[in-house]
């Protein structure tokens, strides 16, 4: 992979840096919106840095969010305030998604990008397993490089894929089978242990034939759960945590009095968090790990009453002495809001990037960049 030394940057050079800076923002108290979380603008500061003192003017780009076309709602204007903040030399161009052609992959707006610039540098890890014109297009046509965070992404998920040492557990959540079959089905292969918490462990109860109300259930990923669970890797949630079926959890109206259900969940009920008997135990067999990878929550994390899951494997990741890497949004919150990130080796700056890095051991943007114009 080509690195921002191998371009040999001259004074004056002009860089395209496709950065992710996708984050979530909120809204300040006298109505502007405002960056919530710098995590991944943090995470692209140390590449500006370097093409500045290379003497370089830096051009950024970025998408935010997924805008339907032009919509003020999703303007880069919030992160282009934390950029000045650092670097106010930096331009940082509109949100590419505001444009159709980007993600349609369209070479007439990746040779527009391109225009003007000597070289290209892509430290947009989380976005690379896109096939949109600023990932993928761009390096045909212009000398490419990876940008520092996403050659540190890569480094560091190399040796989960490569030589992690063992014992290798992995912890998985998020609602969906469906959304992370191919990866649960590269995982059990690479890992020792797999713990299945969140939405997508009522599949796997159910699988087991264990009762499980009105939780979550994709019924057609029964059978495919099935196969996972005869491996003899996948530890299921021994209680659960939810809620009457008419009630309300999450962001909004919550109502109702959390139950604990021991083995499976009673007709009426949905379940919506692991409970304290699953934390000690997923934290039994992540003390003894020597490797591990988070991603996804145990439950409804946004809702305090089913944030014990999540909480309780963070602490536990936070404890280990094991290389752990930890990706998705939710996953690199919690442990930030536990105030954990610093005990955790690598929080990779991906969700779906990461996932499908571990999965097939190369993304698009990575290879457009090893196959990028010559110098
Ligand atoms: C992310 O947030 O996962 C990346 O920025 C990619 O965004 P996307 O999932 O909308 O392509
Ligand atoms: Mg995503």
């Amino acid at each position: 992979m080509p690195t921002i030394d191998d371009l040999e940057l001259r004074p004056g050079h002009r860089v395209l840096l496709r950065a992710d800076l996708n984050v979530p923002l909120r809204t300040a108290p006298d109505g502007t919106r405002v960056v919530a979380d710098s995590f991944r603008i943090d995470a692209a500061l140390s590449t500006i840095a370097r093409l500045l003192e290379a003497g370089a003017e830096v051009v950024v780009c970025s998408h935010l969010g997924r805008p339907k076309g032009v919509d003020s709602a999703f303007d880069m204007e919030p992160v282009r305030a934390v950029i000045a903040d650092h670097f106010p030399e930096v331009e940082v161009l509109e949100n590419l998604r505001f444009d159709p052609r980007e993600e349609a992959n369209d070479p007439g707006f990746a040779a527009e990008l391109a225009a003007g610039f000597d070289v290209y540098v892509n430290d947009a890890f989380g976005v690379s397993h896109r096939r949109h014109a600023s990932i993928v297009g761009v390096p045909p046509l212009l000398p490419s490089a990876g940008g520092i965070t996403l050659l540190e992404e890569v480094k560091n998920l190399t040796l989960l894929l490569e030589a992690p040492a063992r014992p290798y557990v992995a912890v998985l959540g998020g609602a969906k089978v469906s959304d992370k079959l191919g990866l649960l089905n590269a995982l059990v292969r690479q890992v020792d242990t797999l713990l299945v918490g969140g939405g997508m462990c009522f599949t796997f109860l159910a699988a087991r034939g264990v009762e499980v109300g009105d939780s979550l259930v994709e019924e057609q990923m029964i059978d495919q759960c099935q196969h996972l669970l005869d491996t003899g890797k996948v530890v299921l949630p021994l209680d659960i945590m939810g809620l009457a079926t008419g009630d309300s959890f999450g962001e909004g109206e919550r109502t109702g009095e959390p139950q604990r259900f021991g083995l499976g969940v009673p007709a009426g009920y949905r379940g919506l968090d692991v409970g304290a008997a699953t934390v000690e135990r997923f934290g039994e067999i992540l003390v003894d790990a020597r490797s591990i990878l988070w991603n996804g929550p145990m439950g409804v994390f946004e809702d305090p009453r089913f944030r014990q899951g999540t909480d309780g494997v963070a602490a536990a990741i936070g404890r280990s002495e094991a290389y752990s890497v930890v990706g998705g949004g939710d996953s690199v919150a919690a442990l930030h809001q536990a105030g954990l990130a610093k005990n955790v080796s690598h929080l990779s700056t991906g969700g779906g990037a990461t996932l499908e890095y571990l999965e097939h051991g190369d993304l698009v943007g990575l290879a457009a960049l090893r196959h990028s114009r010559e110098p």
